[in-house]
């Protein structure tokens, strides 16, 4: 892995043994994209492209070919606004007189990076990348911008981050600014991503990409449930095992801009940033701004390959460790607010007889929250209801973890916090106050909100021993007005005082293990996970639907990420445990409404969870072996490399009457594999494929052991 920059031509070339990025400078300190793949070696001839002439210049009294401005045919790094690329602009920034943007290459520099708060998500561990910052003034005005390419050894990435800086002598502001453009020249492309809603996040969609601009976005100030930050480029006829294909995804939990455009003469522009929509970020004299982190991956292997690159960068560079976890039980599907200490210390002995480890209290312990109408920002411990530090102290004398719920972004209007500050809520007085789940968002934008409310739970919680806390949010932004902050400022202002709430949580509670919840999985995102190493995948714990939504969450994010627990939803407890296996595994039902027979089945599941979890699901290698948005059934496989066991899922979506087929495309590295008892040769499952006879009816799954051998031999 290396950059090189070849001094004659100015070209800048990102490689590790994979891959490739080239751009260069042209004369006119112009930012040219050249290419983005598989690796090459000779960089010289990708300048030899004719090039399209579409403009002229005047000089002695007569028109010249202008090939040294760029236009709407050439390919670039940063879009200029208002100039003669014709195509979405990377930056519109507004001064006194007018918002042309068009910024040259001033100079570069292998070590002054963009550099983040710490509360601030970004890629970590970066021992293992290479990067250089090119710094570009305006044409027009003394505006600077840095950006800063990374190119990585572990994983077939590259990531860009963006700094803007105002030199000029008055006050600018920010109307758009997209941390990453990509020219690129191909046509014929599909575009997959994952829309979805509460309760059915992350739908697979591909579709062929045509002409016109596509935009995927949020504007909910939440990186939402309606559609996911990450999203994939690919050959029409690339699927799991082959073809080429590029993802992106942005390190941030609020609103996104993804724009996808294919202009009428088939060049692609792709820019990933914040949405602009609203978007008025004033910068004084002398002041900068930073923009959110964005990741491209590439494959020329396919779409899986693709994901198993996401799936490392989150492990290696995004999560702040790759712990074990202690297998978790939660109440609230169970119990919901009805509880008491009683129903508790009942719940902990049956998790101490199953083998859970750690126990978490949901919703409903502080103050009057008995149902989602009250309470919600007076944080006080409710001890009528509930001694929250006799029971953190029984369950550690169980032997177990102690773990509590919290959603500080929002207030029920009964609350004293909502009385006494009526000023600190996202609306404004003159409008009518608009509520979901009944309550109000809190403005985030503003530190001494944070800090308040902050200061509330830490007060209530902090002679309580808490080793986990689910972190949650059950509402989008709406009616954006602020006490604190200007329009244009607050969806941006306040995805950051999330983050500086949380980045206070992990300060304050040593070793906490945390976990991500927004009604659900409306805050799958690269933001949330550099917190938080799990999150509540979906409100939706129904097998079936399950299915689908880690389908579509596998894409972009590590198995190890997805919670995923066995509830009371329809279903067989074997069914709901084998598709949990696929996730972070845990529980979330009435404990004590099992039979003798469901709780010997599922002691079962824990030892397994205990045997192999961490290694063949944290730890191994996804690998997707069907769509279920397109075939009866879903069949995916994790698999460890380091102690050459795996674990196949099958689940049936719909009846079938055939029997399955279950063909290994991908690279498989043992001679022989030991399933079921019998021994099969790689070749043979690699052509044959393996049979799967025995279920037929929609609900059924399967979870079968895989263990690769050197030689034959059966055990
Ligand atoms: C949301 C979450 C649930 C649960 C409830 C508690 O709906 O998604 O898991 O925590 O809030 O009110």
């Amino acid at each position: 892995m290396a950059i090189k920059f070849y001094k004659d031509k100015k070209i800048f070339h990102l490689y590790n043994k994979n891959i490739s990025y080239v751009f260069s400078v042209n004369e006119m300190n112009i930012l040219l994209h050249h290419y983005y793949g598989k690796r090459i070696k000779d960089v010289y001839s990708l300048l030899n492209k004719k090039e399209e002439i579409n403009f002229q210049f005047y000089k002695d009294n007569e028109f010249k070919n202008d090939v040294k401005y760029y236009d709407n045919l050439t390919e670039v790094e940063v879009g200029s606004y208002l100039r003669l690329d014709l195509k979405p602009a990377s930056f519109k920034i507004k001064c006194k007189y007018n918002s042309l943007t068009d910024f040259r290459y001033v100079s570069h520099s292998y070590k002054n990076h963009n550099e983040y708060e710490d509360y601030y998500p970004h890629l970590r561990n970066l021992s293992n990348a290479d990067e250089v910052t090119i710094k570009l003034k305006d044409a027009y005005r003394n505006i600077y911008l840095y950006i800063t390419y990374r190119i990585f050894n572990d994983v077939d990435v590259i990531s860009k981050s963006v700094r803007i800086e105002n030199k000029t002598r008055n006050d600018i502001y920010v109307n758009k600014a997209m941390s990453f453009t990509l020219d690129m020249p191909f046509t014929n492309q599909n575009l997959i991503h994952f829309p979805g809603t509460w309760a059915f996040e992350r739908r697979y969609i591909k579709e062929k990409l045509n002409y016109g601009n596509k935009v995927l976005y949020s504007l909910e100030g939440r990186s939402s449930h309606y559609e996911n930050p990450f999203f994939i480029i690919c050959n029409a006829d690339a699927d799991e095992y082959h073809g080429e294909a590029y993802s992106f995804n942005i390190i941030y939990s609020g609103n996104f801009k993804n724009e996808i455009y294919v202009s009428s003469l088939n060049k692609i522009r792709i820019n990933v940033g914040i949405n602009d929509e609203s978007l008025e970020y004033k910068l004084k004299r002398g002041d900068d701004l930073i923009l959110p982190e964005v990741i491209s991956s590439y494959s020329f292997k396919g779409i899986n390959n693709l994901s198993i690159n996401n799936h490392n960068l989150i492990k290696n560079h995004i999560l702040l460790e790759n712990k074990k976890f202690p297998l978790l039980y939660n109440s609230w599907e169970g119990m919901g607010m009805d509880f008491n200490d009683e129903s508790i210390k009942k719940l902990i002995n049956i998790s101490k007889e199953m083998g859970i480890g750690l126990f978490v209290l949901d919703d409903g312990w502080f103050s009057t929250r008995n149902d989602d109408k009250h309470g919600l920002g007076d944080w006080w411990i409710n001890k009528d209801k509930i001694d929250l530090k006799e029971i953190s102290e029984l369950t550690h004398k169980n032997g177990l973890k102690f773990g509590i719920w919290i959603e500080p972004e929002c207030v029920n209007i009964d609350t004293k916090l909502y009385k006494e500050h009526e000023d600190y809520i996202i609306s404004s007085k003159q409008l009518e106050k608009r509520f979901s789940r009944n309550q109000l968002v809190l403005d985030f934008s503003c530190l001494d909100v944070v800090n308040h409310v902050f200061d509330s739970i830490y007060n209530s919680l902090k002679d309580v021993k808490i080793d986990y806390i689910k972190y949650d949010m059950n509402r989008y932004l709406g009616d954006i007005c602020s006490s604190f902050t200007p329009q244009g400022e607050i969806f941006y202002k306040y995805t950051l005082g999330v983050y500086k709430f949380m980045y206070k949580l992990k300060q304050n509670f040593k070793d906490l293990i945390f976990e991500n919840c927004c009604s659900g999985g409306g805050r799958f995102d690269l933001g949330m996970l550099y917190f938080s190493p799990l999150i509540w995948t979906s409100d939706n714990t129904n097998p079936i639907d399950r299915t689908f939504i880690q389908y579509g969450t596998s894409f972009a994010y590590p198995l190890t990420s997805i919670s995923a627990h066995v509830s009371k939803a329809d279903g067989t407890y074997s069914s709901k445990a084998d598709v949990a296996f696929f996730g972070s595994f845990g529980y979330e039902l009435d404990l004590k409404t099992l039979k003798d027979e469901d709780k010997k089945l599922l002691k079962e599941y824990n030892e397994l969870y205990k045997k192999y979890h961490y290694e063949v699901i944290n730890n191994g290698t996804l690998y997707r072996i069907n769509n279920p948005f397109v075939d009866s059934y879903s069949i995916m496989m994790s698999y460890s490399k380091e102690i050459d066991v795996g674990f196949i899922l099958i689940s049936l979506i719909k009846d079938i009457d055939q029997n399955i087929n279950i063909k290994f495309e991908m690279e498989l590295d043992k001679p022989y594999y030991l399933i079921n008892g019998k021994l099969y040769k790689r070749e043979h499952l690699k052509n044959s494929g393996l049979i799967i006879d025995d279920i037929k009816k929609i609900g059924e799954t399967k979870l079968i052991k895989i263990e690769g051998r050197e030689k034959y031999e059966e055990d």
